[in-house]
């Protein structure tokens, strides 16, 4: 069953990146020119995901709206939930469980960023039949802050999955990426917080790893996937962006163009976009891609 529905959660205390984190949210700081839930939106996007629903505090989701009103102008419906607190990732399931309404759904966190050759072709498979639950891995230096994952010896099954592990598994994290099939709201329904108090993901994968339901995607070299939860990361990812931006003309991750490019708005609505859009460097690159 192909996926069309995707959520991004974009809540969280953000503290690690406190006091930048006190009045805005994470996921509306710049990661260079565009605000950073562009990123993971964009992700959605080229997967050919076109119903969204973003998760975010109740401090913050006005920011949300004002930022991606109802995606309309995106080729996109985008409607909108509060989570109340921060109780973990597959809270996503329950409050979107209307949203998902017993259909396959991606999720993303808004903090990711995501960039690669071939990524969108990637991601178009991924969304064409989930059946399995689909974990992309990112081989890191230094996996003990994230989800980590065990695999086989061939490399292309997962064992297990463990959360921010305190001894070395493997160099592969898991990245904020999922897609799952419509049986996603029923496991995370039953799921109990771990030591530290929370739902994990991780648990909710390794539910389908009992199963032999887990397909993997190892994104190998010339990928980039950030987690920008930390000042550092969010320094990078913006250096990335605007080291391949500027040096090659293009621009990354941007909703409008995408949108354009993957028929979701019509040309004509692409160029009126850019028409009505303030003078900026951004305008300016929007207006670019319609003279490459
Ligand atoms: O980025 C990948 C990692 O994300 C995975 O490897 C881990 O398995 C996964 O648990 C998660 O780890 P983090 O430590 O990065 O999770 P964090 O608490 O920072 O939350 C990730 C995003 O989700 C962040 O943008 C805030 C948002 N969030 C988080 C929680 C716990 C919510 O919106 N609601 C929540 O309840």
């Amino acid at each position: 069953m192909k996926c069309k529905k995707g959520i991004i959660l974009a809540g969280g205390t953000g503290s690690r990146l406190y006091p930048l984190t006190i009045s805005v949210n994470k996921q509306l700081m710049p990661i260079y020119d565009k605000p950073a839930i562009y990123y993971p939106l964009s992700v959605l996007m080229l997967a050919g995901i076109d119903e969204i629903l973003i998760i975010s505090t109740p401090h913050d989701i006005q920011g949300m709206k004002s930022l991606l009103k109802d995606g309309n102008h995106f080729g996109l419906k985008i409607t909108y939930k509060v989570q109340d607190k921060p109780r973990g990732l597959p809270e996503a399931f329950t409050l979107g469980e209307e949203f998902i309404d017993n259909e396959p759904v991606a999720m993303i966190l808004g903090d990711n960023f995501f960039y690669g050759h071939g990524l969108s072709s990637t991601l178009l498979r991924a969304a064409t039949d989930v059946t399995k639950a689909n974990i992309f891995l990112y081989s890191v230096k230094d996996p003990s802050a994230y989800g980590v994952a065990k695999l086989n010896s061939q490399g292309d099954a997962m064992l297990d999955v463990i959360e921010k592990p305190k001894t070395y598994i493997s160099p592969w994290a898991v990245t904020g990426l999922y897609f799952f099939p419509p049986d996603i709201c029923e496991k995370a329904k039953n799921l109990e917080p771990s030591e530290r108090g929370e739902l994990e993901i991780t648990d909710l994968i390794r539910e389908y790893i009992k199963e032999d339901k887990v397909d993997i995607n190892c994104f190998n070299r010339g990928y980039v996937w950030f987690d920008v939860g930390s000042p550092d990361a969010l320094l990078q990812a913006s250096n990335f962006v605007e080291v391949i931006q500027n040096r090659q003309d293009i621009l990354i991750s941007s909703p409008e163009e995408i949108a354009w490019r993957m028929g979701m708005i019509k040309k004509t609505e692409y160029i009126d976009l850019i028409k009505n859009m303030p003078t900026s460097t951004y305008r300016n690159s929007l207006q670019q891609t319609l003279e490459q």
